[in-house]
C-alpha cells in the first residue's frame, strides 16, 4: 500500500536517511494537501502553484537520491490524482439530484437479491445507492467513496428509505476494515487509476471471508468506441480505468469465477449513464 502521510513515507522510502527525511515529510505534506485539501489545513496557494512546489521539492529528493524514481513518482501521481478526482466527484455530486439515479444498478440488484444477508462493503459507492438499496434488504453495509458530497447523498438517500449504512469519505488506505470480515464486497463502476488498480483489488480479496462473494460491474476497454458515438452513456475515457477480462482475472486469481462477462448494456442510471455501453460483469467466489 502507498503511505498515508509524510512520516509513513520516510518510514518505508527506499534510501532515504535523516534530515533527508525531512525533505521528504515535507514532500509529502504538500502532496497530501491535495487529498486532504481543506480538510487539515488550508492552502492559500492555487492548486498550480501547489503543483510547481511539489515538483521543485521532488526534484530535489531525486537530485539527491533520496528516492527511487518510480516509487516517487507513484506516490506523487497517486496523491495528485487522488485529489483531482475528488475535486470532479464533488462537483458533480453537489449537482441537483442523484448523477446515476437512486435505484441500484442492476447487475448488482439481481446477483445480491440471490445471496443472504450479512455484511457488505461498496467501495467507491458515490451517492449511495447500492450501499442504500443492500441496507433495504437487511445487510449490514459499510461503504467508502472520496467525495464528501457523495456521502452527503448517500445519507440523504438512506434517511428517505428508513435505513442505516456507516459510509466513510476516504480511500481504502485510511479504512481500518478488519481481514475477512465482509460476505459480499460489491464493486459497481468503481474505476481506479492504474497506480492503485491491482493493489486495490488484492486487498479487497483480504478483506472477503472464506465463501465470500465479490460483485462486479465496471466499463470494459472497449467502451472507449461507445463513450465516443454517445458520450452521454458516460464512464472514463482514459483506457486505463476500464477493465479487460484478463485484469480481473489476474486481480482475483485466487477466486473461483462463476461468472465473466464482456457484454453491451443499455445503461438508464440518472443522467450520467444513459445509452448503450460495453460492461464486464464478473462474479466470484472466494474458498471456505
Ligand atoms: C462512476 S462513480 C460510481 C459510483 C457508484 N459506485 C455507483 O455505481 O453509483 C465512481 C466513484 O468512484 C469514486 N472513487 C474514485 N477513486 C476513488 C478512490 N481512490 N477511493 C474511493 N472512491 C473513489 C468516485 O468518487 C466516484 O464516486
Amino acid at each position: 500500500m502507498l503511505p498515508k502521510n509524510g512520516a509513513e513515507a520516510a518510514a518505508v522510502a527506499p534510501k532515504a536517511d535523516f534530515p533527508k527525511k525531512l525533505l521528504l515529510s515535507f514532500l509529502f505534506f504538500m502532496t497530501n494537501s491535495f487529498s486532504y485539501h481543506g480538510k487539515y489545513i488550508e492552502f492559500t496557494l492555487y492548486q498550480q502553484e501547489k503543483c510547481k512546489i511539489v515538483g521543485v521539492c521532488l526534484k530535489q529528493c531525486l537530485v539527491h537520491q533520496m528516492l527511487h524514481y518510480d516509487y516517487t513518482r507513484k506516490c506523487i501521481f497517486t496523491l495528485i490524482n487522488r485529489s483531482l478526482m475528488k475535486e470532479f466527484w464533488d462537483k458533480r455530486y453537489s449537482e441537483e439530484g442523484f448523477a446515476y439515479g437512486e435505484q441500484p444498478n442492476m447487475f448488482f440488484k439481481n446477483q445480491l437479491d440471490k445471496i443472504d444477508p450479512g455484511r457488505i462493503l461498496l467501495p467507491a459507492d458515490g451517492e449511495g445507492r447500492n450501499g442504500v438499496y443492500a441496507a433495504t434488504q437487511g445487510w449490514d453495509v459499510n461503504a467508502f467513496d472520496i467525495s464528501s458530497s457523495g456521502k452527503q447523498k448517500a445519507d440523504e438517500l438512506a434517511k428517505t428509505q428508513g435505513v442505516k449504512i456507516d459510509f466513510e469519505v476516504g480511500t481504502l488506505e485510511e479504512m481500518n476494515y478488519a481481514p475477512e470480515s465482509f460476505d459480499v464486497i460489491a464493486l459497481i463502476f468503481a474505476h481506479f487509476p492504474l497506480t492503485i488498480k491491482e493493489t486495490y483489488h488484492k486487498e479487497f480479496l483480504k478483506l472477503l471471508k472464506p465463501g465470500g462473494i465479490i460483485i462486479f460491474e465496471a466499463f470494459s476497454k472497449d467502451h472507449l468506441e461507445y463513450n465516443a458515438k454517445h458520450p452521454e452513456v458516460g464512464g472514463p475515457k482514459n483506457i486505463d480505468l476500464l477493465y479487460s477480462a484478463e485484469e480481473l482475472e489476474d486481480y482475483f486469481d485466487i477466486l473461483e469465477a462463476q461468472m465473466i462477462i464482456k457484454t453491451e448494456a443499455k445503461l438508464s442510471e440518472g443522467q450520467y449513464h444513459k445509452g448503450l455501453g460495453s460492461v464486464l460483469r464478473y462474479i466470484g467466489k472466494k474458498a471456505q
